[in-house]
């Protein structure tokens, strides 16, 4: 029989993208192959987002799209998982009939079972429960061979008001520490560079763990046991960021000066009716001993505009906050109403006029202070990991700093992906830095970022 072969579409997070490298191992030791198109597969994976309303109907219309293709070539199955998936189950049906196989976030493992008896009964399947599932233990199948997502916890407990996550992928559950440094050892030794950990809320990694094992000890054993060279992580979250953990990223070389740290508004009005648990003063406590522990930290952070009942007077409060704390970058959405959350309910829905008005008014802020924080790192060298040739300029090269600043730059021809290499910053844009590597300079050495 012919090699059966796949096409995976993903979308919403980092997670998602995590996922879908293991639903790829997956269906790779079932013996499929990876199509480059979806016309060339014999199953079709959509791994969708639920988080906002666009990125459901992006979904959906994809999977309307290739309901045309399906009855061109009949025989093909659709599959669709993710937090839609685990959102919808059977419901996915109804709005999607070309769909046959409906999958949720804990049961990645059962997709090579579910397309067999959609084969053997010509009927879709649907599984979605919240129980996992024990895993296939199939090897992923890395879009990279520097870089590798590793997922330290699932689930998230938050139940911030506005947001699905908690309702799509359940409880929070950590991994093993030995898991997790048993993973990252093995990813280093196999030649990659740089490990992002993933969870909804690190900062409350090892809950429920005996013996205890909190985030900030994950990285101190990462870094001293596993050898690999950056060590990355998101999200976290401002109420569990803790002293500790401000000092491991100051202290532990292979972790990166980069903190993606959402603040979603200014105003303590609407944090407290987002149920964030903090305040913007309590907010400010934190940023400050970062900033002041990890001189040139890159700290980030996500923006809700437009939430129930926020005022002109609560949006200002956001506005201020980004001029005070001068994030190197934010991501900024206009509140999108998800039902199931504790703010479906909610009065003053604000006019998407309004959101609209308030989201281009935040980036238009922020543009301005990416650009003028970038600018100081003219005329200075920082540490970029090499992947590979520019997009834009096939002559250069193209890399990240410590900070995740994408850098293209010139170099001689010694350079390959995978090297850490000094570069002396020439030109800052909001998208990119330009530079040159550096003759004699060991950024390892250096302390550059
Ligand atoms: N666990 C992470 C990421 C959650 S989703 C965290 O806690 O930060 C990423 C971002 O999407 C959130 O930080 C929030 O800013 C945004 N978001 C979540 N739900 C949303 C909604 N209903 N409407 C608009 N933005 C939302
Ligand atoms: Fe959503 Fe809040 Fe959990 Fe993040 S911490 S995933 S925003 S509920
Ligand atoms: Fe989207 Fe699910 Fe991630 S809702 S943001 S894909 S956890």
């Amino acid at each position: 029989m012919q090699t059966r072969s796949a096409w995976l579409q993903t979308f919403g997070c980092q997670m998602n993208e995590a996922d879908s490298e293991k639903m790829a191992g997956i269906l790779r030791a079932e013996g499929y192959r990876l199509a480059a198109a979806p016309e060339e597969a014999d199953v079709i994976l959509i791994n969708t987002c639920s988080i906002r309303a666009k990125a459901e109907q992006k979904a959906f219309s994809l999977a309307g799209r290739l309901s045309t293709l399906k009855r061109r070539r009949p025989g093909t199955l659709l599959v669709m998982t993710g937090c839609i998936a685990q959102k919808l189950g059977a419901g996915v049906l109804r709005r999607a009939p070309a769909v046959d196989a409906v999958i949720g976030t804990a049961r990645l493992g059962e997709l090579p079972e579910l397309l067999e008896r959609v084969r053997a009964s010509g009927s879709p399947a649907v599984s979605v429960g919240t129980e996992p599932r024990e895993a296939h233990p199939a090897v992923a199948v890395r879009s990279s061979r520097l870089k590798a997502w590793v997922t330290v916890m699932f689930g998230c407990d938050n139940f911030c008001a506005y947001c699905i996550v908690p309702h799509v992928r359940g409880r929070e559950r950590s991994r093993a520490p030995g898991e997790v440094i048993g993973e990252v050892a093995s990813l280093a030794a196999a030649g990659f560079r740089e490990v992002t950990l993933l969870g909804q809320n690190v900062n409350s990694y090892g809950r429920g763990l005996a013996p205890r094992c909190g985030f900030a000890d994950l990285l101190r054993e990462l870094d001293a046991r596993t050898g690999i060279g950056r060590l990355r992580f998101t999200t976290s979250h401002p109420k569990d960021f803790t002293g500790e953990l401000i000092r491991a990223v100051r202290d532990l070389p292979s972790v990166c000066e980069a903190v993606h740290l959402p603040l979603q508004a200014g105003s303590d009005a609407v944090l407290g009716r987002m149920n964030r648990g903090y305040s913007l003063e309590d907010y400010r406590r934190i940023h400050g001993e970062l900033t002041a522990a990890v001189p040139g930290v890159v700290v980030t952070t996500d923006v809700i505009v437009g939430f129930p009942g926020e005022t002109a007077a609560d949006f200002a409060r956001t506005v201020a906050a980004l001029e005070e704390l001068r994030f190197d970058g934010i991501f900024s959405f206009a509140y999108s109403p998800r039902e199931g959350t504790a703010a479906w309910g909610m009065s003053g829905a604000v006019p998407e006029r309004e959101k609209a008005a308030r989201l281009a008014a935040v980036q238009e802020l922020q543009y301005g202070i990416t650009l003028e924080k970038r600018r100081p790192l003219l005329g200075s060298v920082v540490e970029v990991l090499v992947e590979g040739a520019s997009r834009r300029d096939p002559g250069a090269l193209t890399g990240r700093t410590r900070g995740n600043a994408i850098v293209n730059f010139r170099a001689d021809g010694t350079v390959s992906p995978g090297d850490l290499v000094g570069v002396s910053i020439t030109g800052t844009g909001f998208l990119a830095l330009e530079g040159a590597m550096t003759i004699d300079q060991d950024p390892q050495q250096g302390g550059v970022r």
